[in-house]
C-alpha cells in the first residue's frame, strides 16, 4: 500500500497565471504541495521560451516549498549551478542535452542541490545504467517536453515500472519524477508503477481553486492500490 503522504506532489508553474504568481504559489502551499517544479525552456532544446533565473531567485525568496528546477535547455552545464545559486534545491538536465552529464551532475551537486537526469519520451531508461549512480533522482517525460496540457503517453508506465526495477535491483536510493500529463484520473495508475515525485500543471492551475486541485491529487494517489 502506498501512502499518500510519503508521495510529493509539484505543481509546475508553468501553468500559472504570471501576474499573480504569489498567490498562485500560496494556493499550492495552502493545499499540500510539498516541492514547486520550474520549468526553464530556452526556445532551442525545445520549441518554447518560458522563464529563467532572476524569476527563480524571486520565487526561492517568497516560499519555504523546494525549488525543483527542469531545465529543458541545450548546454545545461552552462547554467546548472547557476540556478543552484538563485535558490533551486533541485536541479535537473536532459539526458539528451548534455554531453558531459557526470560533470553537469557533479556541479549541481558541489553546488549544494540534489542533481536529477530528465529523459524524453523516445530515451530509454536503459541509457541510465551509468547515470543513476550519480543521481537523486529521475524525472521521465510522459509528455514532449516544451508545453503544458498535452496527454499523458501511456508507455509511460512500463517505462517507470522498467526503472524502478533497475534502481531497485541495485540498491541505489534514487526517487522518480514522472511529468506531464498528470491528472486526478492517472496519478494513482504512475504511483503505483514507482514514481514518488508528481509534476502537475494544467490539472492544478487550469482548475477554479489550485488549492483545492492539490489536495484532491494527493487523496488520488491511493485510490488505485
Ligand atoms: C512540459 C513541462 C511540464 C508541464 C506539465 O515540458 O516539463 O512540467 O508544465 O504540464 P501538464 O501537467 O499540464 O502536462
Ligand atoms: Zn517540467
Amino acid at each position: 500500500m502506498v501512502s499518500s503522504k510519503t508521495i510529493d506532489i509539484a505543481p509546475s508553474i508553468l501553468s500559472a497565471d504570471f501576474a499573480r504568481l504569489g498567490e498562485e504559489i500560496e494556493a499550492v502551499e495552502r493545499g499540500g504541495a510539498t516541492i514547486l517544479h520550474v520549468d526553464v525552456m530556452d526556445g532551442h532544446f525545445v520549441p518554447n521560451i518560458t522563464i529563467g533565473l532572476p524569476v527563480v531567485k524571486s520565487i526561492a525568496r517568497s516560499t519555504r516549498l523546494p525549488i525543483d528546477a527542469h531545465l529543458m535547455i541545450s548546454e545545461p552545464d552552462r547554467y546548472a549551478d547557476k540556478f543552484v545559486a538563485a535558490g533551486a534545491a533541485m536541479v535537473s538536465v536532459h539526458f539528451e542535452a548534455d554531453k558531459h552529464l557526470h560533470r553537469t551532475l557533479m556541479s549541481i551537486k558541489a553546488a549544494g542541490a540534489q542533481p536529477g537526469v530528465a529523459v524524453n519520451p523516445a530515451t530509454p531508461v536503459e541509457s541510465l545504467e551509468e547515470a543513476l549512480h550519480f543521481v537523486d533522482y529521475v524525472l521521465v517525460m510522459s509528455v514532449d517536453p516544451g508545453f503544458g496540457g498535452q496527454q499523458f503517453i501511456p508507455t509511460s508506465l512500463q517505462k517507470v515500472r522498467r526503472l524502478r526495477r533497475m534502481i531497485d535491483d541495485r540498491g541505489l536510493n534514487v526517487r522518480i519524477e514522472i511529468d506531464g500529463g498528470i491528472d486526478r484520473n492517472n496519478i494513482a495508475q504512475v504511483v503505483a508503477a514507482g514514481v514518488q515525485i508528481v509534476v502537475a500543471g494544467s490539472a492544478v492551475f487550469h482548475e477554479p481553486s489550485a488549492e483545492t486541485a492539490v489536495r484532491e491529487l494527493r487523496e488520488a494517489t491511493v485510490e488505485w492500490v
